[in-house]
C-alpha cells in the first residue's frame, strides 16, 4: 500500500513511519522541511503540489500539529489549534479533490477530549468529554475546544469514497529519544519519578507496538468509522504509573512533588502542569469490541520492555 503521513516526521510519525515501512508498504512523510526522498513538502494549511501524493494512496494518517508540550501561552494555544484544525482541514480538500482518493483517512485526535476522571473509564459510548468540570483549572477546557475541532474539521471533509477514523490516542509510550516515555525514565532515574499531587490522576498510555498494531488493524477493518479510542486497557493513577516506571529502571527513590512544584517544574521544562495533573482515564471500548487484543495491556510489561529496549539503544 501507499501510506501518506502528514506530520509525519515527529515521535508517533517515527513509530509508524518504522512499522508500516517494515510490514513492506510505501511510506511518503509531509513535512515542512523535507529531507530525503521519501519526505514531500506541505505547509500544513494551503492545496499545493503535495496533493499529488493523496491521489492514488491507499492509506492517510494524519498526525499534524504544533507539540502540546509548551507552555500555554495565547500565542501557543492558538498554534496548537490552527495547526491541528487548518491540516485537517486541507487533508480533507485533497482527499475530496483526488480523482482516486484514498480508501481510509486516519487521522489524529487526542484522548484529552475525555473530561477529568477518576470513576469509570470514558469509552466511546458514554464517555464524558471534558470541557465543564468543576474543580479544575478553566484553561484545561481548550485543549478539549482544540480536540473537538480537530474531529469536526475531519466530520465536515466532503469525502465520500473515503472512511474516516479520529484516534482518540493517550500517550504513545516508545523508547524512542526526546518521547513522552524518555522523559518520564529521566525524572524517574533522577529519582524525581515521584508522586504529583497526591498522583490519584489516572494516566492512560499505550505502548507503540499496540499503537502500530491499533494503525494496523484500523486499516484493515472496513466496518470501523468515527472516534475510536487508542489506548491499553490498564489506565492507572500517576503514583502508581511512576512506581511502575522507577522499579523498570530499578530506582528505589521517588521524590513526591506538590502541585506548585509540578508547576515549577513544568515552568523549567518549557511544558503546561495539564499534562501531569489531568485524570485520563480512558478504555478502549470500540477496539476491544472488535476484537482487537493488546500485547501490553499491563503498564508493568510495558515499561520493562521499553526500558529494556531503552538500554539496548
Ligand atoms: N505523542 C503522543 O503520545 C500523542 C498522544 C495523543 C495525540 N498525539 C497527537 O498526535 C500528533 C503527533 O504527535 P507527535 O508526538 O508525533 O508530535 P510531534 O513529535 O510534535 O510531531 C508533530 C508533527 O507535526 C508537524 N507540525 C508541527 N507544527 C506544525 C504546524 N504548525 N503545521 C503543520 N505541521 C506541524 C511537525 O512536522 P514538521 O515540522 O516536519 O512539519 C511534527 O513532526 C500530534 O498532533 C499530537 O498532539 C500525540
Amino acid at each position: 500500500m501507499k501510506v501518506v503521513i502528514p506530520g509525519g516526521t515527529g515521535q508517533v510519525g517515527t513509530i509508524l513511519d518504522r512499522a508500516l515501512t517494515a510490514d513492506g508498504h510505501d511510506v511518503v512523510l509531509l513535512t515542512r522541511s523535507p529531507k530525503g526522498e521519501r519526505q514531500v513538502h506541505w505547509d500544513g494549511s494551503t492545496l499545493g503540489d503535495w496533493a499529488k501524493q493523496i491521489n492514488g494512496s491507499d492509506v492517510v494518517i494524519n498526525l499534524a500539529g504544533r507539540s502540546v508540550s509548551c507552555r500555554y501561552t495565547a500565542e501557543n494555544l492558538e498554534a496548537m489549534m490552527s495547526s491541528r484544525v487548518e491540516s485537517a482541514r486541507v487533508v480533507g480538500e485533497a482527499i475530496a479533490e483526488a480523482a482516486r482518493p484514498p480508501k481510509v483517512w486516519l487521522q489524529m485526535s487526542t484522548a484529552t477530549i475525555y473530561a477529568h476522571s477518576f470513576d469509570a473509564a470514558n469509552d466511546e459510548y458514554g464517555g464524558l468529554i471534558g470541557g465543564g468540570e468543576h474543580g479544575v483549572p478553566g484553561y484545561w477546557a481548550y485543549s478539549v475546544k482544540i480536540a473537538q475541532n480537530w474531529e469536526v474539521a475531519q466530520e465536515q471533509a466532503a469525502t465520500p469514497y473515503t472512511r474516516k477514523v479520529a484516534l482518540r490516542s493517550a500517550m504513545v509510550m516508545s523508547p524512542d529519544r526526546s518521547g513522552v516515555f524518555d522523559v518520564l525514565s529521566w525524572l524517574a532515574r533522577l529519582g524525581l519519578g515521584g508522586p504529583v499531587a497526591g498522583g490519584r490522576q489516572y494516566v492512560s498510555w499505550i505502548h507503540d507496538q499496540d499503537f502500530a498494531r491499533a494503525i494496523r488493524f484500523l486499516i484493515e477493518r472496513d466496518d470501523l468509522a468515527g472516534a475510536v479510542n487508542l489506548a491499553a486497557p490498564g489506565p492507572l493513577p500517576q503514583r502508581e504509573f511512576m512506581r511502575e516506571l522507577r522499579s523498570a529502571w530499578r530506582m528505589p527513590v521517588g521524590l513526591p512533588a506538590s502541585r506548585w512544584m509540578a508547576g515549577v517544574g513544568a515552568f523549567a521544562m518549557r511544558s503546561d502542569t495539564e499534562l501531569l495533573l489531568k485524570s485520563r482515564r480512558v478504555a478502549p471500548g470500540r477496539l476491544s469490541d472488535a476484537g482487537f487484543t493488546f500485547a501490553y495491556p499491563h503498564w508493568r510489561t510495558a515499561a520493562a520492555d521499553l526500558a529494556s529496549r531503552r538500554r539496548r539503544g
